[in-house]
């Protein structure tokens, strides 16, 4: 019976870039819509940028472009990335559409009109001088358990340990410096509680792993809490239906974006979206999740979709983290690679198969050993497989006009065993066991190469016996091809290449059961190429932040006082005693529009920040400001500035010093925080020239 499946990814937030630690779960997902589609059923995979809240609303303010702006040029970046990783969306919207403020409207109104909204006063941070309320992140201070300076207002880095953000001692806001108020404002409440007897039910018909249906209970034991669901402008969202400056949580419009992504495709196709998600639908319906965000899917989600009169998810599948070589993604060690610094060393199938091997249906973490990577893929891909058909093909052209034997040859029953192993290795998929399906699949590659080595068909060829030497090739790329079949969903591009190979209409499950005989194939080209550990090197010193690598850390302290970094005029130079010079001289200055792409303090020097600078044409530069007093450096990423691009570089304890950025401060103020960075007006663009 033919399936209609509806699978689903996180959505990622468009303001920040894919990197591969979102792949595995979009590879993951990928990877089982297309096994479902190879096996016949009917899959539709959507998704879309998560466009909404604070974050994506300050950094357009400070790249001086609107939301809408960011967002539509993130969606480009995402949508190119997941193109070149052969992620086969059926559609990838964005939550700022106009279909997901109907859904999100309509699912308010329902619950709404069903009692489960209310109204409750909270008590918030709130800068004056931003005149907003500030989201836990936005806010920073001393922890309130271990002391430590400068931690995040929901959580410490330090000792792990999490409050509320109006614990947090000496808090300043993250955006201008200013210790926030706490200032009152209404609320509107999901009463999560009243869904307790459903969502306690739906955790045990099947929908959790056994792991996460542990984790509810605990949540179930604990008590429900009722989830804020709006929040005061200025916001990016949608506006709340009968509320003034009041907006949806991002939180509450982004599930609901898997929706609006299907509504999209729908009416794109003419497909029914009703099939999918009306409350008496008999499709399915998958979430592919990663754990830190169980939360949302297991139980507001569930919920809203309850009280919403939709039909609830069949299953929510969460995966864990991605590490590399062991440890967390770390840009200092160039591990924290985004998909397009892979894409412009690697081949997008080293990872899809890398994956496939480390996935299993748990919620563990998954480590990309970049020295096993490079070993697995070259042994299997190019050596277990690859093989099959560069060692056969040319055999089959030269001697047989690419012409496959008429009736298969005696194999030992291998084609069979090929045959008969699909169910077991559909089960794996099924159940989202690929790391158990590749090691099926690398075995049957096993024997079909110990075939190969002892019919040995290259001393065939030399001896003269063409009938042995047709029936061994033809054998070969039979088995070849129930590989690619089986491999299929996690190697797409090797797959179409084998398709075109053999000639066929399509890798299809079903079809691989009757072996070819008698037809033609086309000559052979490249299918894979071994990965050359030097790309890895390659990779790793380009996902490392651009930094002058001259200088040794064990290097002298400069001369000079960090703080002149920033040019900050005199303080007790007159005015009248600046000497003029001829606009020539002035001419000499390179300034430079540059954005602060990285900001960071600097251990042991506490009066400045290490800037990575975005200067367009001129590259990357680092550069050490005597700022840190005014500035904390979250308030300063995607932010434009202005910096003198050809003074010499200098040598300073902590680094290579690349240009100066301009400030302003009054030439009698000893108040090192009484400093203002130079700004252009929205619309200048990095590198632009000053003059
Ligand atoms: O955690 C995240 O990256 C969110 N953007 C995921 C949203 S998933 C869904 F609910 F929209
Ligand atoms: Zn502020």
């Amino acid at each position: 019976m033919t399936r209609q499946i509806l699978v689903t990814s996180a959505l990622p937030y468009a303001n920040g870039a894919i990197h591969l630690g979102h792949l595995v779960e979009y590879i993951q997902t990928d990877i089982w819509a297309r096994f479902h589609r190879a096996r016949g059923h009917e899959c539709l995979y959507v998704c879309a940028d998560d466009t909404h809240g604070t974050p994506i609303m300050i950094r357009a303010r400070n790249e001086g472009i609107s939301p809408e702006e960011l967002v539509a040029r993130m969606h480009g970046e995402h949508v190119a990335d997941f193109r070149d990783f052969m992620i086969g969306f059926d559609n990838y919207h964005t939550t700022h559409s106009e279909e997901n403020r109907y859904f999100a409207e309509l699912i308010y109104q329902n619950l709404l009109q069903g009692g489960h909204i209310a109204v409750e006063t909270v008590h918030q941070a709130y800068c004056n001088r931003d005149a907003m309320f500030l989201p836990d992140r936005f806010i920073r201070g001393a922890c309130p358990k271990c002391g430590a300076v400068d931690q995040y207002g929901d959580s410490c880095e330090h000792c792990s340990a999490t409050y509320s953000p109006l614990e947090l001692r000496e808090p300043f806001c993250a955006l201008c410096g200013e210790p926030p108020v706490s200032r009152a404002s209404e609320h509107l409440f999901f009463q999560l509680s009243h869904y307790e007897t459903f969502l306690r039910e739906w955790t045990r018909s099947g929908a959790l792993q056994v792991e996460m249906a542990n984790k509810l209970d605990e949540w179930f034991a604990s008590g429900l809490k009722n989830w804020d669901i709006s929040r005061d402008g200025p916001y990016f969202g949608f506006a709340i239906p009968g509320q003034t400056d009041k907006y949806f949580y991002v939180w509450l419009d982004a599930p609901i974006g898997y929706m609006a992504s299907t509504l999209h495709y729908c009416q794109r196709t003419g497909r029914s979206f009703d099939t999918f998600w009306h409350p008496d639908s008999t499709a399915e319906v998958y979430h592919f999740i990663g754990k830190d965000i169980l939360y949302f899917h297991t139980l507001f989600w569930p919920a809203m979709l309850k009280g919403g009169g939709f039909r609830t998810p069949t299953a929510v599948f969460a995966h864990g983290f991605l590490t590399v070589n062991g440890q967390k993604m770390s840009k200092s060690r160039g591990t924290f690679i985004n998909a397009r610094t892979y894409l412009d060393h690697l081949d997008p199938e080293y990872l899809r198969y890398y994956y496939a091997c480390k996935l299993s249906n748990r919620v563990d973490d998954l480590d990309l050993n970049l020295d096993d990577f490079v070993q697995r893929v070259n042994a299997d891909m190019v050596g277990k497989v690859v093989n099959l058909a560069s060692r056969t093909a040319g055999f089959v052209h030269k001697f047989f006009a690419g012409r496959l034997a008429e009736r298969y040859p005696e194999d030992g029953g291998l084609f069979a065993t090929f045959v008969q192993a699909g169910e077991e290795i559909a089960h794996y998929y099924e159940g989202r066991e690929y790391a158990k399906a590749m090691r099926t699949i690398m075995a049957l590659a096993d024997q079909a190469n110990r075939y190969i080595e002892e019919q040995a068909p290259w001393n065939l060829a030399k001896q003269g016996e063409m009938a042995a030497l047709h029936a061994v090739c033809s054998v070969a790329l039979n088995l070849f091809r129930i590989l690619m079949t089986y491999l299929a969903p996690v190697l797409p591009g090797m797959a179409e290449k084998t398709r075109s190979l053999l000639d066929l209409p399509g890798l299809q499950w079903a079809s691989c059961q009757t072996p070819l005989c008698g037809t033609t194939i086309q000559p052979f080209s490249h299918l894979m190429a071994r990965i050359d550990p030097k790309r890895i090197e390659a990779l790793l010193a380009a996902a490392r932040p651009q930094e002058s690598t001259q200088v040794a850390a064990q290097d002298p302290p400069a001369a000079n006082s960090p703080e002149e970094r920033v040019a900050l005029p005199s303080s007790s130079a007159p005015v009248a005693a600046t000497p003029t010079i001829a606009i020539d001289q002035f001419a000499q200055i390179d300034l430079r529009v540059a954005r602060i792409v990285q900001a960071e303090q600097v251990t042991g020097a506490d009066k400045l920040l290490k800037l990575t600078l975005d200067v367009g044409v001129l590259g990357t530069r680092t550069v050490f400001a005597g700022i840190r007093a005014a500035y904390q450096p979250q308030a300063l990423l995607g932010r434009l500035t202005v910096v003198v691009a050809n003074l010499a570089p200098r040598k300073m304890k902590f680094g290579l010093s690349e240009g100066m950025v301009l400030a302003a401060s009054h030439t009698d103020s000893t108040d090192k925080s009484a400093l203002f960075l130079l700004s252009p007006d929205a619309g200048a663009e990095p590198g632009m020239r000053i003059q």
